[in-house]
């Protein structure tokens, strides 16, 4: 059966267009790094919007911030939704923004039909998602599940040496409550950011798991020297190091295929200069796979790889994981609820895996949790030009509120 309470289409779309102006860039996408300016600016938005919907907001130590819409019984946990605010240097319109809007036109919507739930209905806003201006990804979910602890998280550090704490402080999301409450289930409303949906010409993804990651830095140090008199054979060119590493990464994504990924995102060349030897290079290695064994065979070739780079061009290594998260099987009852949401209101749905990391992967250690995918175009994610019909915006809005009061009831 499907609820009463139908989602406004136009009013989210609306509200995706109005924040995608905050950190606008000009290839149509948007740049709201963790904890600059554009962030603030957008967090500020969101609030006020929670705040017009009648929401009691609260933000945790981590910069977590939570809507909350009282339900018939308080003394019952919240049915949370949410995703995140920030974005990838060139991000899109629909990464993160996509689930925390639907979340507020779920509020919206029971406002507009007069709905009083039994648990309260809250949406969240996690800081750090993306993990790309402070490492690791997700680390606000995580703290808040109880992952990391707080000082891990306040003291990550971005490449200029800033830490979250100092930049929560500054921006003014240095909350008061404390981090991490109990939630009666949670539900995350994303784009798939992958291919699969549109191709098979599917409305709506039921995310069963998430699939394991494990990040790395490495810096290879050799030595810097004149580009013209140092002979070829006597050189120590940590550039060669990084860029042999790039490549058996890459060779060993391609044999885990096809579900295996592996990337190198992040480089920095010292002194970068064209007429000096590089003496130095820091790098990341991003690894991914649904299957766990599978993940550590790729760690232990990873290493071999960097090992191997570093003896044959007598590079000095400093390597560290900086973070592992398993695969996530999420919560049968959750994941039955977003497919019998798809199922009733007529939207065509298939079971997928997340290749993407999200918040409902740490929020899964403490809650029953699930996700909610929708197509986007050419599965492009991670790209200014990320797209999303407002067909299906609509339809995943709608299978997430649904889902929402299924698990609402006392
Ligand atoms: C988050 O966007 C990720 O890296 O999966
Ligand atoms: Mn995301
Ligand atoms: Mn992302």
């Amino acid at each position: 059966m499907t609820s009463e309470v139908r989602i406004d289409g136009a009013r989210l779309w609306d509200s995706l267009m109005e924040m995608a102006k905050i950190g606008a860039t000009p290839k149509g996408g948007v740049c709201r790094l963790a904890l600059t300016d554009v962030d603030k600016a957008a967090r500020d938005l969101f609030v006020r919007w929670c705040e017009e919907a009648g929401c009691t907001v609260t933000v945790d130590k981590m910069g977590n911030i939570f809507g909350r819409r009282e339900g018939r019984r308080s003394d019952l946990a919240p049915v949370m939704t949410g995703s995140h605010i920030d974005s990838q240097p060139t991000g899109g319109k629909f990464d993160g923004i996509y689930g925390v809007l639907a979340g507020l036109e779920v509020i919206r919507a029971l406002n507009d039909a007069g709905v009083v739930t039994d648990a309260p209905i809250e949406v969240s806003a996690w800081t750090n998602e993306e993990g790309s201006r402070f490492a690791p990804a997700m680390v606000s979910s995580g703290v808040f599940a109880g992952v990391f602890d707080l000082e891990y998280g306040l003291s990550r550090r971005d490449l200029d040496g800033k830490t979250i704490g100092e930049e929560l402080a500054r921006i003014g999301y240095a909350g008061q409550a404390e981090v991490g409450k109990p939630v009666r289930a949670f539900f995350e409303a994303h784009i798939e950011q992958g291919p699969i949906l549109e191709a098979e010409g599917e409305t709506i993804g039921v995310v069963t798991h998430a699939q394991g990651q494990r990040w790395y830095e490495c810096t290879f140090t050799g030595q810097e020297a004149h580009a013209g008199p140092t002979p070829m054979r006597t050189r120590r060119d940590a550039l060669v190091g990084a860029a042999r590493v790039i490549d058996a990464v890459h060779r060993i994504g391609l044999e885990h295929a096809p579900l295996a990924c592996a990337t190198v995102g992040l480089l920095q060349v010292r002194p970068n200069s064209r007429n000096t030897i590089p003496g130095e290079v820091f790098f990341t290695v991003d690894l991914r796979h649904p299957d766990d064994a599978t993940l550590s065979r790729m760690d232990r070739d990873v290493r071999a790889a960097i090992a191997r780079a570093a003896e044959e061009l007598r590079l000095e290594t400093a390597l560290e994981e900086i973070w592992y998260s398993p695969p996530v099987p999420f919560d049968p009852a959750c994941v039955a609820a977003v497919r019998a949401a798809a199922e009733a209101n007529g939207f065509s749905h298939r079971d997928i895996v997340s290749g993407a990391g999200h918040d409902a992967c740490y929020v899964a250690r403490v809650a029953p949790t699930a996700m909610v995918f929708i197509p986007c175009e050419g599965g492009i994610s991670h790209n200014e030009i990320e797209s999303a019909s407002p067909a299906h915006v609509a339809a995943g809005a709608q299978v997430l509120l649904d889902a929402m009061l299924s698990r609402a009831k006392a």
